[in-house]
């Protein structure tokens, strides 16, 4: 066989403001060609310690089981549902878009009798409807998630969320994916059970890790599960073990990928946590003026819609994929579609982490203007 021979890697300049991933700052891109060292070298380990410490600042956390999962978000939901989860359990999950549904899905691989709880695509979950169908039979877990990708929904009311769970002795699962490092996430305030987030949305690090936080309540859960976690990657009795005191290989940690994270997790430790949130409203806010101003209001009402992720209605006459083609093609920049119940009808537009920037917001308005008026 001929070696295939291929030209130099030259990826645009874009500017990433769809869903994710969001653009990564020269900071942690840098951090990323740094010498690879050993996954139980002293040095990586102390690495690992201070992860760990930046990760429970982002989740605002005390959890001691705080950790990158090594996987994409993804394999942080796996993880959150399969340590947890036994076959035959009620689980009930919040769906008013596309991740509930694939929670749904990851529940129903491992075993549990899924109940759905649902809404419309753009709506989020009042605390008195969840605390009615808690009440139906007895779960051993709840999941929601924060910010609904699909939608551009940010669930609210979490605490009174979290507090309905426990009443009727279920755990939380929180996706925060979409909202960890860019709108408040206060998983000891707001006693969130487990949440898992992914590196590249608000934290704008490359796609890769799954951060995720485990607390007491659910630690004990898993510590007394009947049988043995089907998943042996994600198995969190084993991952602690190398996370925690023992050190014991489990996988060969992506060595880059946390000192990316690292410095991804520094540099929110840097601007603040009530900083950041502030950018990322600030932005947000603007973006939503400009979109009025075009005639692409807002889908999500201003109560529960997420500055990190926005979803603006498309106009009757407005050709969705060339508009978004020119932008990608014309201006470098990134945007989304809708899909599933909202394909053609809404975009996608993310200011999350790094991208969160008022020039960009500046720019992404001056470029819809200007082809939407030659069009
Ligand atoms: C809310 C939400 N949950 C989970 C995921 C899955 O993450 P990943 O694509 O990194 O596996 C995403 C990805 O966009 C997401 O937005």
């Amino acid at each position: 066989m001929e070696a295939p021979q291929f030209s130099d890697l030259n990826p645009s300049p874009r500017v990433l403001l769809g869903p994710g991933p969001s653009m990564a700052p020269s900071r942690v891109l840098a951090a990323l060609s740094a010498p690879l060292i050993g996954h139980l070298d002293p040095e990586f380990l102390a690495v690992m310690n201070q992860v760990q410490q930046l990760l429970r600042y982002v989740f605002q956390t005390q959890n001691e089981l705080t950790i990158p999962i090594s996987g994409t978000g993804s394999a942080g939901m796996e993880a959150a549902l399969v340590n947890f989860i036994e076959p035959g359990d009620n689980v009930l999950i919040g769906v008013n878009g596309y991740f509930g549904e694939r929670l749904c899905d990851m529940a129903g691989r491992i075993g549990a009798h899924v109940d759905r709880l649902e809404r419309p695509w753009g709506e989020v979950f009042d605390p008195d409807e969840v605390n009615a169908a808690l009440a139906r039979k007895p779960y051993k877990l709840l999941a929601v998630v924060h910010a609904e990708t699909s939608t551009g929904a940010l669930q609210p009311h979490v605490a009174e969320i979290a507090r309905a769970a426990h009443a009727h002795g279920a755990l939380l699962v929180l996706d925060t994916v979409t909202s960890l490092g860019g709108v408040p996430v206060e998983i000891d305030a707001w006693d969130v059970d487990i949440a898992y987030s992914g590196t590249q949305k608000c934290l704008s690090c490359p796609p890769g890790l799954a951060p995720i936080t485990v607390g007491p309540r659910a630690r004990a859960v898993m510590h007394r599960r009947a049988t043995q976690v089907p998943n042996w990657y994600l198995d969190l009795s084993n991952v602690e073990k190398y996370w925690g005191q023992e050190r014991t290989y489990h996988h060969t940690a992506p060595i880059s990928m946390n000192y990316a994270l690292r410095e991804a997790l520094r540099l929110v430790a840097e601007e603040g946590l009530p900083a950041r949130f502030a950018r990322h409203r600030a932005n947000a806010e603007l973006l939503w003026a400009g979109l009025e101003e075009l005639d692409l209001p807002p889908f999500v009402p201003l109560a529960h819609r997420n500055p990190t992720l926005t979803t603006c209605r498309l106009r009757p006459g407005l050709d969705d994929v060339a508009v978004r083609q020119g932008l990608l093609n014309d201006y470098n920049i990134e945007i989304s579609g809708g899909f599933g119940p909202l394909k053609g009808k809404i975009w996608r537009i993310g200011l999350m982490g790094h991208s969160s920037r008022r020039e960009n917001v500046a720019s992404l308005l001056t470029a819809v203007r200007t082809i939407t008026l030659s069009a």
